[in-house]
């Protein structure tokens, strides 16, 4: 049966989505990134063996899946092409199952030196952004001025539109920043190098996700970052530069809202962050310690530690209904076998308030105090468990916990790293 599955992360990022990608395209023709860009880091762990993918969708290990880099992702060619490199090392043929749509926007130097600028500038208030360029690349996509990976190929176009936006930029650079000027043909002869090695990669990705969908193929849309980092949605202004909720699976490919069948809502069993910004459940005592310990938690791109807390129920629940999630996956149970009790958050105390609801505004944030409901925890293996009726009862009782919470019902659990550890309850694939 024919299907498109949008995947995504309903915390702020690391919820496993690159594993659970690479599992689900088993029953996927085609995955297609569609917004972000080498922000993301995505693992995959397959028999023991680790791949970290940043930009390149997380169908690639799977021979015969073809993958896709929608109009929506903010694309870095040095960083996709050692991305590519990379994989082509491990005998991985990347160029020709990779396609990149030529209206994606393009992370040019001075987006990279401006992201860093601005954090330094901000000193103690810095969002702690990945230094990537992210934001401001995206910020040249609004304002019209972007360059698209289109342009790579047109050395008249990329000149023109290069000249102008440089000069722009330039300006920002040495009189607001007091720092030294970007060289225009540096870049103009190293954009038209990257043009001519990533060419036969462009495509009308739009139109070619469209014709796989005729022919009767199933799509994954696998997003990245997590909801809770939403440009509009998140913790604003420590988020991300993109939309990362379902809307953009269809604003960032070309599918229409109504060819999407199913969208997977990815959750921790607990929650994490990196960067700044606020976490009402963040631990700073040994069970924090524990989860990230256990969990591993470093971050899968630039290496920084994890802030870990509880899993945030209230939070979740905004992010389900904001995606319009069919089915919760929920990850890492395992990290949770060697706790006594589990805490879950099911409300906020405001000053003397109770609420039960994401707050609007971002002030709101500061004061926040989490309120818990504290589960017993099951002090035992579950670690690569497949079979449901094999969890401790008390796991069970957690995951109970989270359908009641939420409304929404568990597909599936993440039991370990590897692409088999999985309990899979209703395959999003063959959901009716
Ligand atoms: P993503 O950005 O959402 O793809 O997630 P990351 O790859 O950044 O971080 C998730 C981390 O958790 C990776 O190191 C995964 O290998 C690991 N992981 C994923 N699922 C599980 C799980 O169920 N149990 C454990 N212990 N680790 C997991
Ligand atoms: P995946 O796809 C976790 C965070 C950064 C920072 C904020 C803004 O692996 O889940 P940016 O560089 O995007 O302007 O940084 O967003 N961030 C992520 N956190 N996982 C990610 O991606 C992230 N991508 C960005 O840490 O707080
Ligand atoms: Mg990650």
């Amino acid at each position: 049966m024919k299907k498109n599955v949008v995947v995504l992360g309903t915390q702020w990022g690391d919820e496993g989505k690159g594993k659970i990608v690479d599992l689900l395209t088993d029953k996927a023709d085609a995955v297609v990134r569609f917004q972000g860009g080498h922000n993301a880091g995505h693992t995959l762990i397959i028999n023991g063996h680790k791949t970290v993918l940043h930009l390149v969708p997380s169908g690639i290990l799977r021979e015969g899946v073809d993958c896709y880099i929608g109009n929506g992702v903010v694309v870095e060619p040095e960083a996709l092409l050692k991305e590519i490199k990379q994989l082509e090392h491990a005998n991985v043929d990347v160029r020709t199952r990779l396609k990149i749509s030529r209206a994606a926007p393009i992370i040019m130097p001075y987006h990279i030196i401006l992201d860093q600028l601005r954090e330094k500038a901000k000193g103690g208030k810095a969002i702690g952004t990945t230094g990537r360029g992210i934001g401001p690349a995206y910020e040249d996509k609004i304002a019209r001025r972007g360059i698209r990976f289109g342009d790579l190929f047109d050395p008249q176009r990329l000149k023109d539109k290069l000249k102008e936006t440089l000069t722009y930029h330039n300006f920002v650079i040495e009189k607001f920043f007091n720092s030294t000027a970007l060289e225009f043909e540096k870049i103009y002869q190293q954009s038209l190098n990257y043009g001519i090695k990533l060419q036969q990669m462009s495509a009308d990705v739009t139109a070619e996700l469209h014709q796989l969908q005729n022919n009767g193929s199933s799509i994954l849309l696998e997003g990245a970052q997590g909801s809770l980092l939403d440009i509009d949605h998140g913790t604003y202004p420590f988020v991300t530069s993109s939309n990362t909720t379902a809307g953009a699976a269809s604003t960032g490919t070309g599918l229409g809202p109504t060819d999407i069948n199913y969208v997977l809502g990815i959750t921790k069993a607990y929650t994490t962050r990196v960067g700044s910004g606020p976490f009402p459940t963040e631990l700073f005592d040994s069970d924090g310690e524990m989860l990230a310990k256990n969990g591993v938690e470093f971050g899968a791109t630039t290496g920084r530690p994890r802030r870990c807390g509880w899993l945030d129920l209230v939070a979740l629940k905004r992010a389900i209904q904001m995606n319009g999630v069919t089915g919760v996956c929920v990850t890492k149970l395992d990290v949770l076998d060697t706790f006594k009790y589990i805490k879950v958050c099911t409300a906020y105390q405001v000053g003397d308030d109770i609420i039960h609801d994401f707050p609007a505004s971002a002030e709101a944030w500061e004061n926040i105090k989490p309120i818990y409901e504290t589960l017993d925890g099951w002090m035992s293996h579950t670690q690569g468990m497949t079979e449901i009726h094999t969890l401790p009862k008390q796991a069970k009782a957690l995951i109970e916990k989270i359908e009641d919470y939420t409304g929404s019902s568990v597909h599936m659990i993440s039991t370990g790293p590897d692409r088999n550890e999985n309990i899979i309850i209703k395959n999003p694939f063959d959901c009716k």
